[in-house]
């Protein structure tokens, strides 16, 4: 288990985006995690264990919590080549207020400690939201996060999510307390208020 990081081995959920796999400048990817190799699973793995190391994980509150696992993923390489961030991509229908709303998700973001700063993790993000105009069809953006980490998120255009967020454990409906949830424009405005019901997991 990795804190706020579904490490992505497991099948993709929900629906399937139709973007194929792409390689693009600069040291981005985009992938179904599905599609990953053993090399590319391995390497996020290694990744996931230099930002959560097991005496951090096995400490971290929100393991008992059921999570999504991203069904793509944006990777950034270092310019050495090496894995140096991650952020897994979810895509969910939902409904805000009663209303259907396709949201788009990202989840898992981690940058390698010997690499942060450099705007790794900032790159992946943006390609993210890039990814849900692409897509077509999705109505906003959400993550949820540490308090520590709003400023950095509203720096990027994403607002804090003050209503219910009404997320499923282990089927069963259930309040989402544990982080602050922040949301991004996509096609319409990400709300504020109201009732979000992400009608599975959170990621
Ligand atoms: C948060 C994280 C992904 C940022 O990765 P990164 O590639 O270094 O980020 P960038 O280079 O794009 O941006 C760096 C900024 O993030 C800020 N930041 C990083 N971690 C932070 C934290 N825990 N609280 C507040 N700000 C933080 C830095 O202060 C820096 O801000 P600045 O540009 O104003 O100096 C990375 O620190 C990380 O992997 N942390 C552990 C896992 C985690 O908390 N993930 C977020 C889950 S929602």
């Amino acid at each position: 288990m990795t804190p706020t990081c579904q490490t992505p081995s497991a099948q993709a959920e929900g629906d399937v985006v139709p973007v194929t796999l792409m390689v693009e400048n600069a040291g981005i990817s985009l992938d179904r995690v599905a599609d990953l190799s053993d090399i590319d699973r391995a390497a996020i793995r290694a990744l996931s264990l230099a930002v959560y190391p097991p005496e951090v994980a096995a400490a971290w509150p929100g393991r008992h919590l059921e999570w999504a696992r991203g069904e793509w993923c944006v990777r950034v390489w270092g310019p050495e080549g090496s894995l140096a961030s991650y952020t897994g991509i979810i895509l969910r229908q939902s409904s805000w207020d009663g209303r259907s709303a396709r949201v788009g998700g990202i989840g898992g973001v981690m940058t390698h400690p010997a690499a942060r700063g450099r705007g790794h993790a900032v790159h992946g993000i943006r390609r993210a939201i890039e990814v849900f105009r692409e897509h077509g069809g999705v109505a906003f953006a959400l993550l949820v996060c540490e308090p520590g980490l709003l400023g950095y998120y509203a720096r990027l255009g994403w607002k804090e999510f003050a209503g219910r967020l009404v997320v499923r454990q282990h089927g069963e409906p259930a309040d989402f307390t544990f982080n602050r949830v922040m949301v991004h424009d996509v096609e319409a405005a990400g709300p504020t208020s109201g009732t979000i019901d992400l009608m599975g997991p959170p990621w």
